[in-house]
């Protein structure tokens, strides 16, 4: 039983990958690379000329820079391939993938591989044709979509199996709810519940399979699901636990050793505007206009720089307090205690959608009192200084990127 995966390929990449027989990828199919085995099946898809080749055989583990050279880098997640007699080469590729419901990057289970190689030798050419290249039939497209169907239905797999969020490439991110995906992560109705997505994009950009996650207050668990649905270890403590998998823990304290996480995602409380328990030690009951919460938290600060690996990852979620005519910036001051002790990396502005306070009522009251709700949140990522300088400082030194505004369309 091998599990199957479609990498895409351009008409400049392709050549080099049968020459090296090497397949490579960048950080959008980093996971699904690393998890190839030896036997598991690989297609090549190349988007310009839409064409789909294979059926190739994997002859090593997917890695990160086999041959460093290959593609000048730009491929860095590669695995090594066999080509065999029968490969076979069709066209109109991503119509065809599409109408049979298979994505290049997601890996595909045995089924979904044994389908498409039977596609393939079905409709195919053999790879160096010397007529136009087979446009699969409308009809051989419909069986094997009947085929996946029932595959699919037998199995229990629905289309929500396969629901990834997509990674984000701007500072804003924004969610219309709180989980994706057939299991859900977390728990929606837990007050101060945090959006799985921003947890899948941090633990996608930061770590690796394998790798390990911590959240130190991990409320009703959702770091705790998505990463375990990505292949992440975790540990998640609570001052008080909601589920049997989340250990109690004050976060002050974390029980484990120096320099030995690879990421630490909080959401923390934002002050005292919440009711999470009615523990002493909950930061819950702190309020946000006080120094003594900031100092608190910079404990756990502390605490998260001490067990991370130096050059490694905390992504802190926080918001803003508007309470009774008073404005809190909670976010620039935690901002403020996490460069104490963490080299700055980015800060995101996630939208806040579905606090209590998302109602008519309240924004009628927010423009009749001449105040504003809070719209967004920050999340601050930053990391443990390495000592090493991060690839982004040592390439600002060597050249400056500037803006022209004559040669500029437009913002
Ligand atoms: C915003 S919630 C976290 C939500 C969580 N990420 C989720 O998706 O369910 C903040 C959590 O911090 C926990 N907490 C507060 N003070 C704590 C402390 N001293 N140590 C550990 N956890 C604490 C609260 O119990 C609460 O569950």
């Amino acid at each position: 039983m091998s599990k199957g995966l479609i990498l895409k390929t351009s008409d400049n990449t392709e050549n080099a990958c049968y020459e090296l027989g090497l397949f490579g990828a960048d950080m959008l199919a980093r996971d699904q690379v690393l998890m190839i085995e030896p036997g598991d099946k690989l297609f090549l898809l190349n988007v310009e000329s839409n064409t789909l080749a294979g059926t190739f055989e994997a002859t090593s583990n997917g890695g990160y820079r086999l041959v460093p050279d290959a593609w000048k880098g730009q491929y860095p997640y590669q695995v090594k391939i066999r080509q065999t007699n029968g490969q076979r080469i069709i066209s109109q590729a991503k119509e065809s993938l599409n109408q049979v419901n298979i994505r290049a990057h997601s890996l595909l289970h045995d089924f979904e591989t044994d389908a498409l190689h039977d596609l393939l030798q079905a409709c195919g050419n053999g790879r160096q044709p010397t007529s136009p290249i087979a446009v699969p039939s409308a009809d051989a497209l419909h069986q094997i979509r009947r085929r996946l169907v029932k595959a699919r239905r037998e199995r229990g797999i629905t289309r929500l199996d396969y629901d990834r969020p997509s990674l984000e490439s701007t500072t804003l991110w924004d969610y219309p709810k709180q989980s994706y995906g057939r299991n859900p992560k977390g728990n929606n109705k837990y007050a101060g519940v945090t959006p799985a997505f921003i947890i899948y994009n941090l633990i996608k950009r930061y770590t690796l399979p394998g790798d390990l996650v911590v959240d130190p207050m991990c409320g009703s668990g959702t770091t705790i699901d998505v990463c375990r649905e990505e292949g992440r270890r975790v540990r998640g403590y609570d001052i008080v636990p909601t589920r049997s998998d989340i250990i109690q823990n004050d976060a002050r304290h974390i029980p484990l050793e120096d320099s030995s996480v690879d990421m630490i995602f909080i959401d923390s409380p934002y002050g005292d505007n919440i009711k999470y328990n009615d523990s002493p030690l909950s930061f819950g009951n702190i309020s946000a206009e006080a120094e003594e919460f900031y100092d608190e938290l910079e404990k756990v600060m502390i605490e998260a720089h001490r067990i991370l690996k130096p050059g490694k990852v905390l992504g802190w979620l926080i918001g803003d307090q508007w309470v009774k005519h008073k404005f809190t910036p909670v976010g620039f001051k935690i901002y403020e205690r996490l460069t104490r002790h963490f080299e700055p990396m980015d800060t995101i502005s996630v939208t806040r959608r579905s606090q209590t306070s998302n109602t008519g009522m309240w924004h009628n009251r927010a423009l009749r009192f001449n105040f504003y709700l809070r719209g967004f949140k920050y999340l601050h990522i930053v990391r443990k200084p390495s000592g090493e300088q991060s690839p982004q400082a040592a390439e600002r030194q060597v050249k400056w990127a500037q803006y022209d505004r004559t040669s500029a369309k437009g913002t």
